[in-house]
């Protein structure tokens, strides 16, 4: 399968929102990254459901949610009333794994579960057979623009081991420090989908950037 591109939102210029939605619905991009942070599971606050509900009319792509909060379980039926197509929880935020899982997809959404840089994939080991996608934080969550963390190739390329020896075809997400040489090895390496924020809004040719990911 060819690699699939997740501009994030939190990169994107806020007083210009339905521009930038409308660069991402006529760009190359698969799905729009969007981060929720609750300045308890990370140290930063992003945006809510308020911003999500707002974009959703206007996306034609589909809506990647990312949740860095404590107990996502509790926002599972307002993800998918905004709109999510997929729904990530943090590994490290989940009590009981499974149930949210089950819980996500109950509600119609894809289930995507995250590892942070530290996170051992073999924690992962008895739930991949229930999952759609693995998150894998390239950077400590919190922030946009921060510097990659090269053991997440190799880390990539384990994941893809584990995920074809069990006969699966989970995704691979890999999200933060994302840009055209980190990319490069990153799909080398057996990701399925590339989370970039900074590189592409920061960009002054976002739809050229976007093209550049998708082409490596
Ligand atoms: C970080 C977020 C990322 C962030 C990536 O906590 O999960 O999605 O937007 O930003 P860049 O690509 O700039 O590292
Ligand atoms: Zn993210």
């Amino acid at each position: 399968m060819k690699h699939l591109v997740a501009p994030s939102l939190l990169s994107a210029d806020f007083l210009n929102l339905a521009q930038e939605i409308e660069m991402i619905n006529t760009s190359e991009a698969d799905w729009l990254h969007m981060d929720i942070m609750d300045g308890v599971f990370v140290p930063n606050i992003s945006f809510g459901f308020p911003v999500l509900e707002a974009v959703k009319p206007l996306l034609k792509k589909p809506m990647d949610v990312h949740l860095m909060i404590v107990e996502p379980q509790k926002f599972i039926q307002q993800v998918a009333d905004a709109g999510a197509y997929m729904m990530n929880v943090h590994y490290e935020a989940c009590t009981h794994l499974h149930r949210t899982i089950a819980a996500i997809k109950e509600a119609g959404m894809k289930a995507g579960v995250t590892l942070n840089p530290h996170t051992p994939i073999c924690l992962l080991e008895d739930i991949l057979q229930d999952l759609d996608m693995v998150l894998l934080m390239s950077v400590n969550p919190g922030f946009g623009g921060q510097r990659f963390i090269e053991h997440s190739v190799t880390k990539t390329a384990r994941m893809k081991e584990m995920i074809l020896s069990k006969g699966l075809s989970t995704l691979i997400q890999v999200d933060g420090g994302v840009n055209e040489e980190t990319g490069k090895r990153l799909v080398e390496a057996g990701a399925d989908v590339l989370v970039a924020g900074n590189f592409v809004f920061k960009s002054s040719a976002p739809k050229q950037v976007i093209r550049q990911l998708k082409a490596l």
